[in-house]
């Protein structure tokens, strides 16, 4: 549908749930994908299931956090496919707690996973885009980027961060034929990150996401491919006049 054959594409956090979908995702539209995760075991199920998809595919056992092993992966994705044309900045974990709760060395994980590694996989790709004057970055940040909840604040924090640097980078590299879009998910199912969040939010008498359903406007909350599909059409060219921009998939349950 979005005629990506023959680009080549990285995926942080693509060894289970949204990032999984956003790996199978692209090969389904053309893609060769390397699946970087510090889940090495489920980056090579995603992987074999690009591979099964008739798209060539690599797994990198990867700690996004860390910036020189962000280096080396993706100079393996490059070597292993020439290129990288489409980089998806998706690991992250959440965190739910009071401040007043929350230790430090908790708060420092939550930026260096959520928003340190935008910065890495950015850092890494974005030159040889530049030199072919040609690249697509997408990062999934939140919708609790745009808003604060109670005991998210950490996490609220690092996803505003990741907007604010979208918006930062996009202008900067746009006329060097760089793309740069956030995608905010609302209340995503099906994930590890989801399980954990709610049954964090349950310990701290906060709403699930399904007891959050009935505030959703389209009536259900969302899955996987609904953020998978708009970071297809992203990565396409049928978005060539869209950047910097920070897209809410979140059932209407979050407009701003
Ligand atoms: N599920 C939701 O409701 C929801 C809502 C809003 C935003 N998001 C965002 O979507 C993204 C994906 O979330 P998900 O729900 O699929 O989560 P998930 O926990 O199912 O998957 C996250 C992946 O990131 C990987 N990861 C974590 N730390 C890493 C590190 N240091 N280095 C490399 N990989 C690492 C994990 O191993 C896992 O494979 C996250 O950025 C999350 O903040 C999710």
């Amino acid at each position: 549908m979005y005629k990506l054959d023959g680009r080549s594409a990285l995926v942080t956090g693509g060894a289970v749930g949204i990032g999984r979908r956003i790996a199978t995702r692209l090969a389904e539209e053309g893609c060769d994908v390397a699946v970087l995760d510090l889940d090495a075991a489920g980056a090579q199920e995603t992987a074999h299931m690009v591979e099964g998809l008739g798209r060539r595919a690599v797994a990198l056992g990867v700690d996004v956090a860390d910036h020189d092993a962000v280096q080396a992966a993706v100079g393996a994705a490059r070597g292993a496919f020439g290129k990288v044309d489409i980089a998806v900045n998706n690991a992250g974990i959440t965190m739910v707690g009071k401040v007043v709760d929350v230790d430090v060395a908790a708060w420092r994980r939550v930026f260096a996973i959520n928003t340190d590694s935008v910065f890495n996989v950015s850092r890494a790709v974005l030159p040889e885009m530049i030199e072919r004057r040609a690249g697509r970055i997408v990062n999934i940040a939140s919708w609790f980027g745009k808003i604060g909840k109670p005991s998210y604040a950490p996490y609220s924090a690092s996803k505003a961060a990741v907007i604010a640097f979208t918006q930062g980078l996009a202008a900067e590299v746009a006329p060097l034929g760089v793309t740069v879009n956030a995608v905010c998910p609302g209340s995503i199912v099906g994930t590890r990150m989801r399980e954990d969040a709610d049954r964090m939010s349950r310990e701290q008498g906060l709403p699930t996401a399904k007891e959050r359903e009935s505030m959703i406007p389209i009536g259900r909350v969302g899955v996987p491919d609904d953020i998978a599909r708009v970071v297809a059409f992203l990565a396409s060219d049928e978005s060539s006049y869209m950047t910097g921009q920070a897209i809410n998939v979140t059932g209407g349950l979050w407009m701003n």
